[in-house]
């Protein structure tokens, strides 16, 4: 057998996300920052260099978060209150946001994504989705993805980026069927030119943009190259996860409102649901119907929608797996396979990332505990002790500003 670059061992529980059922203590074999093999310790490959012992502890895939806003400034806190003190929530808010984020230079921006990220990577989420959005004209939109891009260079994490347009009709804009123009004929060819992107979301609901707002934003970023994801769905009943299913989006996300015509809908489909708790639960709003995706076939990716005004929590992958088996009525190891494979999926990375396997990236969390009802019985208290990304010890220092 020739070396590999080195092992990580360990003797706790492994999940891959299934269960590793052989011998201990295991070992995963690194090269190139891949996984070139895994099983029992006894009959690991030779390797160049000292083994990563990660103990006695659970270890995970690293955490796929496939749904995050995180280029925003300003705080809306205020507005939470006092939307759970009776007030809608209309996302009116959103505008407020994009106010703050304007007047924001790039310094201050840069500094805030990459506060957020590293909260992302301390809390155990080795690749993550990070969405424009907040920025609503052709500068800004593209401000907040060259802010992502540069912020990812530095970080170890792997960054997957979104083009969030159409989010919500800014203020300036004459009417919204010309900020919809505005989106697809100036700012969607500028993302898809300068490779701002991989994928392309609209903000489908009641009060921002109907279906056939976003059929026409979609379709031309399809024909730009870009992979579709659509938030459909949260807030009322539009139909716009058909719509994902019709143009044959990878990712339909939120899903509150979603009825038994709609899981059926996407019961067929080679598309991802992708759950988001946290909105749901601080919105008070239904929640997404994770069993029935789940019983009906679907893939399912659970993640964070950390954002500025519905769930502001960046870092709280483990709670939303959670939350995940606490109130969607997902087992633990659903929730927990749904925020590795099945975010992974979620962003067209499950040939990379998300699972534990020959040929996939060396992305492991080791837990400060040791079985994975810790999520659900710790809601959130499950912290990361080891993250290691391509085989790398990437574990944020704690004492670090
Ligand atoms: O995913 N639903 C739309 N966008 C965000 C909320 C944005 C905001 O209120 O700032 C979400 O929940
Ligand atoms: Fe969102």
């Amino acid at each position: 057998m020739s070396n590999v670059a080195h092992l990580i061992t360990g003797t706790g529980r492994l999940l891959l996300p299934e269960p590793y059922a052989g011998r201990t203590p295991w070992a995963v074999a690194v090269s190139g920052g891949t996984i070139s093999w895994l099983g029992a310790l006894a009959d690991a490959p030779p390797a160049d260099a000292p083994a990563v012992d990660l103990g006695d502890a659970l270890v995970t895939p690293g955490l796929v978060d496939a749904h995050s806003h995180p280029v925003f400034a300003g705080d809306r806190s205020d507005e939470a209150a006092a939307r759970l003190a009776g007030e809608p929530y209309g996302g009116g808010g959103i505008l407020r946001t994009v106010a703050a984020t304007r007047a924001a230079d790039d310094e201050e921006l840069e500094s805030l994504v990459e506060g957020r990220l590293r909260a992302q990577l301390a809390a155990g989420t080795t690749t993550v989705e990070c969405k424009s959005g907040y920025g609503l004209s052709i500068e800004d939109e593209l401000r907040a993805l060259r802010i992502v891009g540069r912020v990812a260079q530095r970080l170890p994490l792997r960054v997957v980026r979104t083009f969030l347009g159409a989010h919500a009709v800014p203020a300036e804009a004459a009417s919204p069927e010309a900020y919809v123009s505005e989106v697809v004929e100036h700012m969607l060819p500028a993302v898809a030119d300068e490779g701002l992107a991989a994928f392309c979301d609209v903000f489908c609901d009641r009060g921002f943009f109907s279906v056939e707002a976003a059929e026409r934003v979609l379709r031309a970023a399809a024909d730009r190259g870009l992979g579709l994801r659509i938030h459909a769905d949260q807030l009322s009943r539009t139909g716009a996860a058909e719509l994902g299913v019709r143009l044959g989006a990878t990712s339909i996300d939120h899903l509150e409102q979603l009825d038994d015509a709609g899981i059926a809908a996407l019961a067929g489909a080679d598309t991802v649901a992708t759950l988001l708790p946290g909105p749901s639960l601080v919105l008070r709003d239904r929640r997404p119907p994770a069993r029935a995706l789940l019983d009906a076939g679907v893939t399912v990716a659970l993640a964070s929608d950390a954002n500025a005004g519905t769930f502001g929590a960046f870092g709280a992958m483990p709670l939303v797996i959670g939350l995940g088996a606490t109130l969607l009525d997902m087992r633990i190891d659903e929730a927990l396979a749904a925020a590795t494979a099945g975010g992974a999926a979620s962003l067209r990375l499950d040939a990379t990332c998300g699972a534990l396997r020959r040929g996939m990236t060396a992305d492991l969390v080791a837990w400060d505990a040791a079985h994975e009802g810790a999520f659900a019985l710790r809601l959130g208290a499950v912290r990361a002790r080891r993250v290691l990304v391509g085989g790398q010890d990437v574990t944020p220092d704690p004492t670090a500003p």
